[in-house]
């Protein structure tokens, strides 16, 4: 099976435009499996709500789902972006995962990051893993990296590969997903964004180095800090089944649940 990401910079606010270089990127790509950063198509750096509700769509209901679905068609693959998700009153942000015959999964963000707080409603989808061509996938989204708890849950309901699209600005995740990945026995696949973003006296820059990591925490693929890049790779997701790390170690049979704190 084929996974890979989408490392690029979006203009802020130009959806369509978003879409033209993404499409642009993909021409001659083939996977199974594509992450594409979180808030791909809208930016992040949002001014009031007002703003982001202008840019928010319905699951399964607005133009990022359509583009997602015809690239999904398109490409025979599964595509996993984030995007601004309108129900009612509320804002998630949201990541959806696309299959090629338009079914989709939705996952909105747990743990919200910053400013992130003021506009977006915390998630409330569980942590529950989805299947494409006999695989268990996991999503989740950016800010989830520094709970470890996100991918042990995803991990010990069946997930193989945890999908993850970001805007990651501090510079840990890259390499703290490392751990998420032996510890748990499971392929990640983090796509990030890069560039810059301000408003008044705000100003972001986004980190890059999408990463793949392997269940024995192998890098399988790294972009660079500042470059739009796709990367592909195959990976064996029968891998993530086994959750022997000694002949005497199993990581989840081994754990002590009752001497944790909960
Ligand atoms: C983040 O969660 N976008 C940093």
């Amino acid at each position: 099976m084929k996974v890979g990401f989408v490392q690029y910079n979006p203009v802020f606010g130009d959806v369509d435009e978003n879409f033209f270089k993404i499409e642009k990127m993909l021409k001659d790509i083939s996977t199974d499996v594509l992450v594409i950063p979180e808030l791909f198509a809208t930016g992040y750096l949002f001014e009031n709500k007002a703003q982001l509700l202008s840019l928010s769509e319905p699951a399964g209901g607005g133009k990022t789902y359509e583009f997602l679905k015809n690239l999904s068609k398109k490409m025979d693959a599964l595509i996993i972006g984030g995007f601004p998700e309108k129900d009612g009153e509320d804002i998630f942000n949201s990541a959806i995962a696309v299959k090629p015959d338009g079914t989709f999964h939705i996952y909105r963000k747990l743990h919200l990051f910053n400013r992130e707080k003021i506009f977006f409603k915390p998630g409330n989808t569980e942590l529950n893993p989805f299947e494409f061509r006999g695989v268990k996938f996991g999503m989740l989204i950016c800010f989830d990296w520094i709970f470890p708890e996100s991918y042990r849950t995803l991990a010990m309901r069946g997930a193989q590969v945890i999908l993850q699209p970001t805007n990651l600005v501090l510079p840990y995740c890259q390499k703290a997903s490392f751990a998420r990945a032996i510890e748990n026995r499971v392929f990640i696949v983090i796509a990030n964004r890069i560039g810059e973003e301000k408003m008044e006296n705000i100003s972001l820059r986004f980190t890059g180095e999408s990463i793949i990591y392997s269940p024995e925490g192998e890098i399988l693929a790294r972009a660079s800090e500042n470059e739009e890049e796709v990367a592909v790779v195959e990976i064996n997701p029968e891998k993530a089944l086994d959750k022997w790390i000694t002949e005497r170690n199993h990581i989840f049979d081994d754990r002590r649940p009752e001497f944790y704190e909960r």
